[in-house]
């Protein structure tokens, strides 16, 4: 079903005490901030563009909001924002167009506003969206369980399935799974109820302690790693693992490499601590 390949452990010494946690993603930019301005650069240098070149475009909204997409995605580029944010600049202003042109209730704005915040939260600042992992991620996390009772904890649940998935097949393990984005925490804290050895907690996961977790398994995105590494190094018990969903720690080669047999032709990286490995 799945190769794991064994690599190289890291090569960076232990580091000597504490060290201080940075946020995620903390390339002293704000996201939404930078995002803004791409927007508003789009939208003046669109109205330049329609007003000195082609004054035609002024009445026709859906290809000047065009106009203005291709604006702000090369606003974006110059801003140095991540490549993903490139389509949504392109179609928000000419989707903002033809919803407008739909005479939608007014009520519907900010009720969308408010489903998106409950779902996804504080996306902007976490940097971590709502996506799922898989079933067959879910078996591949369950072979790296120890054989004997532990603890796991998952770092931002959703939904909380995978960890319904572990504790169908490990009833001898306790499971923790911690979510800050309130709609997905209720799913996954009422679907938890009557499983005994199932644990949801609403909050932020920095906050929480990784220590005397067997296992941390974590589905986050790049900007999360950096801090995350440095948390695992500092929290995490002697012969814990932490599992990284596709994304990697940088700078730092893991303990093994878990190939999973899905669509998404999913990598499961496995770290021990570097406390636990040059102990
Ligand atoms: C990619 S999803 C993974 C969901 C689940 N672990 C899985 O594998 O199916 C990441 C989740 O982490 C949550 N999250 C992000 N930052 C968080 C934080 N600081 N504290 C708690 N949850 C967080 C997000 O709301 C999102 O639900």
């Amino acid at each position: 079903m799945r190769s794991a390949r064994r690599e190289a452990t890291a090569s960076t010494p232990a580091p000597s005490g504490r060290i201080r946690l940075s946020p995620a993603g903390a390339s002293g930019r704000n996201p939404m901030l930078s995002a803004l301005a791409a927007q508003v650069i789009g939208v003046v240098f669109a109205g330049l563009l329609a007003a000195v070149l082609i004054p035609q475009l002024s009445r026709q909204p859906l290809a000047l909001a065009a106009l203005q997409g291709a604006c702000a995605v090369l606003a974006s580029w110059r801003l140095g924002e991540p490549a993903w944010r490139l389509p949504i600049h392109a179609i928000f202003m000419p989707s903002a167009v033809l919803v407008h042109g739909m005479d939608l209730p007014v009520w519907l704005w900010p009720a969308g506003l408010v489903l998106l915040l409950l779902v996804f939260w504080r996306t902007d600042r976490s940097q971590v969206p709502l996506f799922l992992s898989n079933r067959k991620c879910g078996d591949a996390v369950l072979e790296l369980l120890p054989a004997t009772p532990c603890r796991v904890l998952d770092l931002g649940c959703g939904d909380g399935a995978l960890l319904r998935q572990l504790v169908r097949a490990r009833p001898d393990c306790r499971f923790v799974g911690i979510e800050h984005a309130p709609l997905p925490w209720c799913w996954a804290w009422l679907s938890a109820r009557g499983k005994g050895n199932l644990e949801i907690r609403l909050g932020d996961f920095w906050n929480h302690s990784l220590e005397g977790y067997a296992l941390v398994y974590a589905f986050l995105s790049p900007a999360a790693m950096p801090r995350l590494a440095i948390k695992a190094d500092n929290e995490m018990t002697t012969g814990a693992r932490l599992v990284s969903n596709s994304f990697p720690f940088p700078d730092r080669k893991p303990e093994a490499v878990v190939d999973v047999v899905d669509r998404g032709h999913t990598r499961l990286h496995v770290y021990a601590p570097l406390k636990t490995q040059w102990q």
